[in-house]
């Protein structure tokens, strides 16, 4: 008998992105571990719990909350305390997993969008599995990212037809803000970096809580729709305490 866990991909907002196999792999699951993001973030636990609810069948399985630990932000480089953060996720999960999950039964863990898209879960079960201190074998169940749900939202594909596409961070974009590409989607932007962008040729395609009920969407030229943008993101920031939003960025097809 082997522990298992399953990394399933449960969409990124709206509980209908849950695929069925999803849903067949939730139900399997004896424990769900998540790790506490603290107070601001409740909504996407709840989220998570009515997926639970909604699509578990009987209802013999429980919740064990891991303490997050903090980044350190004096760490080096981003990188280095990036890599030590994983390591102690590491260790507190290798833990929870020992004390928490019998040999025979199946753990769980709930991640937001795809778990192969600026998710550190897959890193963090494979630093595990090196350390070989708890046995157990995984498998990932993939979910819809908020890059597909910001797609859909706005009706449009996201290349060019036969053209890359690019998908960075906010953090990135304002490191370089002229990348060579024609598409470029940027997520995990707290601080609106299109705003250092030449908007020259440049339309934006922006959606914040994509698939829930506070869904907002903005698209048009860049020089016009920025201020916007930044207007409702602060709004939006201020009435619910947290914000997730993305957005493609697309130069006009020659
Ligand atoms: C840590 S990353 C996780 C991405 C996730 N694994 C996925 O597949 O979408 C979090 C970022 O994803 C984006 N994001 C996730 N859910 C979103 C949503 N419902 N609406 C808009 N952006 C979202 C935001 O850019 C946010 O900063």
């Amino acid at each position: 008998m082997m522990r298992k866990l399953f990394v399933i991909g449960i969409g990124a907002g709206n509980p209908e992105h849950v695929t069925i196999q999803a849903i067949k792999a939730l139900n399997e699951v004896d424990v769900f571990f998540v790790m506490d993001k603290g107070a601001d973030k409740t909504d996407l636990v709840r989220i998570r719990q009515d997926i639970c609810a909604r699509y578990i069948e009987d209802d013999d399985y429980r919740f064990v909350e891991v303490k997050d630990p903090a980044r350190d932000p004096a760490a080096p480089t981003y990188r280095t305390g990036v890599d030590v953060w994983h390591r102690q996720r590491a260790d507190i999960l290798q833990r929870a997993i020992t004390d928490e999950l019998g040999e025979d039964q199946t753990g769980g863990f709930l991640v937001w969008g795809d778990p192969s898209l600026y998710d550190s879960t897959l890193r963090v079960i494979a630093l595990m599995q090196t350390n070989g201190i708890v046995a157990f074998e995984y498998e990932v169940i993939p979910g819809i990212t908020s890059v597909q749900a910001l797609a859909a939202a706005h009706r449009i594909a996201l290349n060019h037809i036969g053209g890359p596409i690019h998908i960075t961070t906010g953090r990135q974009l304002r490191d370089a803000p002229s990348p060579d590409a024609d598409n470029i989607v940027v997520m995990l932007d707290g601080a609106g970096a299109f705003k250092a962008v030449d908007p020259t040729d440049i339309t934006i395609h922006w959606g914040a809580y994509l698939g829930t009920d506070k869904e907002l969407l903005v698209s048009g030229p860049l020089h016009e729709a920025a201020a916007e943008i930044e207007r409702l993101r602060s709004e939006a920031r201020a009435r619910h305490g947290w914000i997730m939003d993305t957005y493609l960025l697309r130069r006009r097809e020659t």
